[in-house]
Order: C-alpha cells, then structure tokens, then sequence
C-alpha cells in the first residue's frame, strides 16, 4: 500500500500555527551566541524556529544581536531567546526579560529551572488577555526544556498564585493579567531533552518522552488537543531514523542542537567546525559544568583531540580534596605545577587576578566571599579554566586546542556518517535549515515506508498501546 507522509506534517498542527512555522522543527539555544544571529536570521527567513544563545553573553552584545537579528529579518520570521535560570543572581534573568519585553521577542526557550521565578512569569503574563471567543490568549510564549516529570508538571500547570500576587503588588502585571493568569499554562510547549550535548541528565527518550506524553494528558485531559502544551523530544536527533523515531512515539516537534554546531553559520570557530564534521557517535565523554562547578553538574563534550573532559574531571576531583590552594602545593607540588603550565599556561596567582577583575566587575560580593574563604577561592580560579576552554574553542586559538570545550552530543556523530559521501559531507556546505529539512524530509519518507509496509499486512497489528495513550493523538 503506497502512504505518503508529508514532512510538513510530521508532529502538531497546534505547535506549528502556535509558532507560524512551516516545520514541527527548531534548533535549540547554544550558549555564547553559538546559536548566533546567523543561525536564527537563517531559520527565520526558511519559515523555522531557532533560539540565540544568550547564556555566558555581556548585555550589551546581547542586545546589539538582538538588534541585528529584528533588523534583518524584518518581522518575517520568528525566533526566540534563550532564558536561562540564574538561581543565585535573578538580575541575570530579570534582564534577558527586560529586552525581550522591550523588543517585543515572544518567545523564550528555558533551561535549566527546577523551579518557576518571577522573572519567567512576569514574561508570560504580560500582555495576557480576553480574545473574542472568550479564550485567553498569550502572546508571550514559553517553551520549557526539561529532562524530569517532576519539572515538566510545573510548566504544565498555570503560574504559581504567590508569584502573580507579588507580581501585582509590585506594578509589574496589569490587574487584568493577574486575574487571568488561573487559565495559562505557564509553557506552551515542553521539550524533554534526553541524551545530549552540553548539560544532560543523560536519560533515554524512549523511556522518558511517552511519561512525559503522559503527564501532559493526564493533566490536560479536558484541554482541546490543539491548545494543549505540546510536548517535543531532543537529544541525540541527528538522523531521519531517530526524527521518525520520536515522531512516532508522539513527539509535537523535535529539536537539535549539536548537528547545527557543525554549519556554515554556527557562532564557533572554523578549527571546531573541523574537529566536529570528523567526530563519530562514541567520540564523546562527560566533563564537569564549569556553571554548575561546585554543584557537581555534567555536560556532554568532544572526548576526541581534545584533553578538556579529563583536565576537567581532574579540577573537580582536587576541588574536593583539598581546602584552598595552598594546601594542594603542599601536598602535590607536580600536579599544582602540571595545573599551572598545562592547564592555564600561567601561575595561579595571575589567574586569580584576572578572576578577580572579572568578577569583581559584576559580582563584587562573590569576590569578597572568595577572599574570606580559600576554597571558593579554588572554585571560582578553576571554574575559569572552563569559560576559558569554552572561549579558546570558539575562537580557534590553535596553541589552546588540547584544552578545547567543544560541547556535543552523540547526534553529531550519527549525522556526520549519515551524509558522508554526500553534498552534505564538508562542513562548508552545511546550512542551519538545510539540516532542518534533510531531517524532516528523510523522517517523513522512513515513516511513509514503514508505515506502507505495516499497513499492506493482511493481518491486523495488535494493539500494543492501551486506549488513552499519546500515541497517535496529535493536534
Ligand atoms: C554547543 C552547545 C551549546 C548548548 N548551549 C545551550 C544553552 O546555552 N542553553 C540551552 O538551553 N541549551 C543548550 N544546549 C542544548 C541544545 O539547545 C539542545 O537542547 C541539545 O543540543 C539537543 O540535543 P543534541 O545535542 O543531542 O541535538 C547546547 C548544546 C550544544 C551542543
């Protein structure tokens, strides 16, 4: 039996008319302007969702892509920023809602929140109002990055009731919008990350994405299906099989992040680009967040050319073997020494000062802490060999390569033997969007096939999903 499956199907019609693309289909925010105003301006005029990256970006150059991006494309194609939590400094986010509220940017992508902030709902609610049916409308639309059911449950529900009393107490909602904050949702859509590059838990999606599916009926039973929060996968999509895959569990959309590391307008290096395009599926390894340093958090990394993620775990092991700095020279003089010419390629004391410097710019309480306690101290000199790794990454600086942080998923690999010996090999020919549709595209055609040769059996499948399952139930 011949089926043929659109790629412009594949996943909710709710989601695509929500966001106004042609696809059920966006790259993810990338830190640093990785996801940079080219990747989104790209996206954007293909009719495609994209995030920029605004974590580890200085206000101002924030704003000035913000700027760049709203100028070139013109109103002719969405795209959104990325709202990172920043539990011990809420400027941080208060900020990057401030400028999308100035320039009117409705839609964030968040990551990285156990909890909902002020700041996140203060962006949500504003400009919530009656539409003529009597349905509510939100302009400002949130799309919550998740790995737990326990985080996705608080995107699924309205915003928490003391958050939008403060909110109102403080001038900051209008009385309409705290009065119809009980009927929003506080995301539109939810995409559960599993195994991927940068910060992962590491789970699987295909235990975690039909638990979500879920969660969101359970909790939105009553909701007509095309306004329901859309629940969308992520991590380790790198191939049309691994796009059909979730597609068929019942994914609203999916989103990639390292395949699009390795394009002509990812904000990285051309060094980076290269190592990328020659990685494979077991070229990665876990290192230590340096944001999340002393909490113990992982990213996933390029394990190959670089010695990044065993210097890593080697600064977090020390970190926790020794109070301060001092201590660890007197115990281990050759590692203190190997840390200082190989890792900072200078003493510690200079690294302290620059540290110093820059945190002393911004955060001038976190340097008084650190001069009090010696083994924050250690913490806040080591946390910069990783925005340095990050930094000498992005920027090509050859001298620095074995201490490159190039952050990525086992996706990459997949995609790099899935056009080999394609136009699509070199990383010069690949293109943002491009990606977007030799994914959806071969998706759509693995699925038309499978699904024809499933459906000219003679007998009947059995039915493997019990009633009321995601599964099929697509908006
Ligand atoms: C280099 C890199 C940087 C990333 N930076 C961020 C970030 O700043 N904020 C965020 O929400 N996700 C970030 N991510 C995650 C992506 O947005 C996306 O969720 C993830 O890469 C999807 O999994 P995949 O890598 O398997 O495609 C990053 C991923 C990569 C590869």
């Amino acid at each position: 039996m011949d089926v043929a499956v659109d790629a412009h199907a594949l996943g909710s019609e709710g989601f695509r008319r929500r966001y106004g693309v042609r696809l059920a289909y966006v790259a993810g925010s990338m830190y640093r302007g990785i996801s940079s105003p080219d990747m989104v301006v790209r996206m954007g005029e293909a009719g495609l969702l994209a995030f920029l990256g605004t974590g580890g970006l200085a206000s101002a150059r924030l704003t000035r892509a913000v700027d760049d991006v709203c100028q070139r494309l013109g109103g002719r194609g969405v795209f959104g920023l990325n709202l990172l939590a920043a539990p011990s400094r809420p400027v941080d986010e208060e900020a990057v809602v401030d400028l999308c509220l100035a320039r009117d940017i409705s839609a964030v992508e968040t990551s990285a929140f156990v909890t909902v902030t002020p700041p996140m709902v203060r962006y949500r609610l504003q400009g919530v109002r009656e539409g003529r049916d009597g349905e509510v409308v939100a302009p400002r639309r949130i799309m919550a990055k998740v790995s737990r059911p326990e985080v996705a449950r608080l995107f699924l529900g309205p915003p928490p009731e003391p958050i939008v009393r403060q909110l109102r107490e403080t001038g900051r909602i209008t009385e309409d919008e705290a009065r119809l904050a009980r009927r929003v949702t506080m995301a539109d859509s939810i995409t559960v990350e599993a195994d991927s590059g940068g910060h992962t838990d590491q789970r699987s999606a295909l235990t975690l994405l039909p638990d979500i599916l879920r969660l969101r009926d359970e909790t939105q039973s009553q909701v007509p299906s095309g306004r329901r929060v859309s629940i969308g996968a992520a991590g380790g999509l790198g191939t049309p099989e691994s796009v059909a895959a979730v597609f068929l569990i019942g994914a609203d959309y999916v989103l990639t992040g390292s395949v699009n590391q390795c394009t002509v307008e990812a904000g990285t290096s051309e060094l980076v680009k290269e190592m990328l395009q020659g990685v494979g599926t077991a070229d990665t390894a876990m290192a230590p967040a340096g944001d999340m340093f002393q909490e113990g958090a992982k990213v996933q990394v390029v394990g190959r050319g670089t010695l990044f993620a065993p210097r890593g775990r080697k600064l977090y092991e020390l970190y926790h073997q020794h109070a301060s700095w001092e201590e660890l020279v007197r115990s281990d003089p050759r590692v203190a020494r190997q840390i200082e010419e190989r890792y900072f390629g200078r003493g510690f004391e200079e690294v302290w000062q620059e540290t110093r410097a820059y945190y002393g710019a911004r955060y001038p309480e976190e340097v008084e802490r650190a001069e009090r306690q010696p083994r924050r101290k250690l913490a806040l000199v080591f946390r910069r060999y990783f925005s340095l790794s990050s930094r000498w990454a992005q920027e090509g600086k050859e001298s620095q390569r074995v201490n490159f942080q190039i952050q990525c998923g086992p996706a990459l690999g997949a995609w790099n033997r899935c056009v080999r010996g394609t136009a699509l090999e070199p990383w010069r020919s690949r293109h943002v969007d491009q990606v977007a549709d030799v994914l959806m595209g071969g998706a759509a055609d693995l699925l038309s096939a499978t699904v024809g040769r499933y459906a000219s059996r003679t007998s009947p499948l059995p039915a493997t999903v019990p009633a009321g399952s995601s599964t099929g139930r697509q908006s």
